[in-house]
């Protein structure tokens, strides 16, 4: 395990780097946009994977009884909360469980509550299976962002001129810990949120594929608070914890017996059967890869500290993550358009993702991944530092 060596990824189609000219125009940057890392997956994983390829037979396949315990067993060991092996349904990845969730709850012209700036495709599962989006804004108080929970009950009121019944709010997406803003959600916070949610007739679909990167505090599934659990689902996978997503396995817990024959009901007739690299992948991971997750969360950590103490010099504020590899951070003061930021940081050399994408409200605003190398960072940040420097 060397989370500094230098990998070469362009060559491998990979959306990171082989992506980079379709997407911004050019080839000669350093990515820091889409979330996966520039590390290797672990050695058991690669040999795990190795020994299926030489079997050599790849046809349907289905969650082993070994997996399913030890997505079971980790549940319990990391958050107390004791899970049934029925409860977990496998999909193609947790964007597509998102995506099938809302069309098993809600109806088109149903509305779908998010809370931005939030992760982009929430807005696209949603438009996509024809409801509409309603956006509760995050609030950025004191340098950390908070819910609205005003904001959030207004949602949920009828609007003016439109009689209660007319309205048809039937799901919330939440994203915990949160894409971009990097916040790993406390109790408190769950259980307003939650209440307001699930009292006004709400299913609460919970994004928690970033569960396992947490920096600082504690990760709580939202479904394993017990008042919620009958009317939520949380969404989950190996695939940013050990850097797996190009094998498109998710997991999705599910108490809810109605609601998860319901799911399995649409994910059959949208999704193939589970991909069966990704099977072995996600169990060799649960098996025997948490050793390597700690000295992931150490790098990240160092990482981070960097960030912090380049920006510290500069009038960019870091909005620090307490989970997720992703670093939100606040370009207002510089009073550049979003063009402007966007063309400044592509002639210095890199390429982030722009605030925007995650609603209106991440105007002025850039999402910096942190999961590489130290020295590709440094040299990014070195990268960003001068064309800042070029624009005063
Ligand atoms: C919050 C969130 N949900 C879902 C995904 C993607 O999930 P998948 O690749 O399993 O569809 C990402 C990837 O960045 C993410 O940040």
């Amino acid at each position: 395990m060397d989370f500094d060596k230098i990998i070469e990824r362009r060559g491998t189609d990979c959306e990171k780097w082989d992506g980079l000219k379709d997407l911004f125009g050019k080839e000669d940057l350093l990515p820091f946009w889409v979330a996966d890392m520039d590390f290797e997956s672990p050695e058991e994983i690669r040999e795990a994977l190795k020994k299926r390829v030489d079997h050599g037979i790849f046809g349907y396949s289905y969650p082993s009884d070994r997996l399913l315990e030890l997505i079971k067993e980790r549940i319990m060991k990391k958050y107390g909360w004791r899970i049934e092996k029925e409860w977990i349904v496998l999909t193609p990845g947790v964007v597509p469980a998102l995506s099938i969730a809302t069309r098993a709850l809600s109806h088109p012209g149903d509305e779908v509550i998010l809370q931005s700036p939030v992760y982009y495709p929430f807005f696209s599962v949603i438009e996509n299976s024809g409801c509409h989006v309603v956006e509760n804004e995050l609030t950025l108080k004191n340098g950390r962002y908070v819910m609205d929970l005003e904001g959030l009950k207004g949602c949920f009121r009828p609007k003016k001129g439109i009689v209660p019944k007319e309205r048809r709010i039937k799901t919330m997406l939440l994203c915990s810990p949160h894409n971009p803003v990097g916040r790993v959600w406390e109790r408190r916070e769950l259980e307003e949120a939650g209440r307001i949610a699930i009292d006004s007739g709400a299913f609460v679909i919970s994004d928690e594929i970033h569960c396992e990167i947490i920096l600082k505090g504690r990760h709580i599934p939202f479904s394993s608070i017990p008042e919620f659990e009958q009317r939520s689902m949380v969404c989950m996978s190996g695939s940013k914890t050990f850097n797996l997503a190009g094998l498109s396995t998710a997991f999705v817990i599910i108490p809810n017996e109605e609601v998860r024959k319901s799911f399995v009901g649409t994910r059959d007739s949208l999704v193939p059967e589970p991909n069966v690299l990704g099977l072995t992948a996600l169990e060799a991971a649960f098996e025997s890869c948490d050793y390597w997750l700690e000295a992931l969360l150490s790098y990240l950590r160092d990482n981070l500290e960097l960030v912090k103490r380049f920006f510290s010099r500069t009038e960019v504020k870091v909005i620090e993550p307490e989970g997720t590899y992703l670093v939100w951070l606040d370009f207002r003061s510089l009073g550049l358009s979003d063009a402007e930021l966007r063309n400044a940081l592509l002639d210095g050399g890199v390429a982030l993702d722009d605030g925007y994408l995650f609603g209106k409200c991440g105007s002025g605003f850039e999402r910096l991944n942190i999961a590489c190398p130290r020295a590709m960072l440094e040299e990014g940040l070195e990268r960003i530092g001068k064309a800042l420097e070029k624009l005063f």
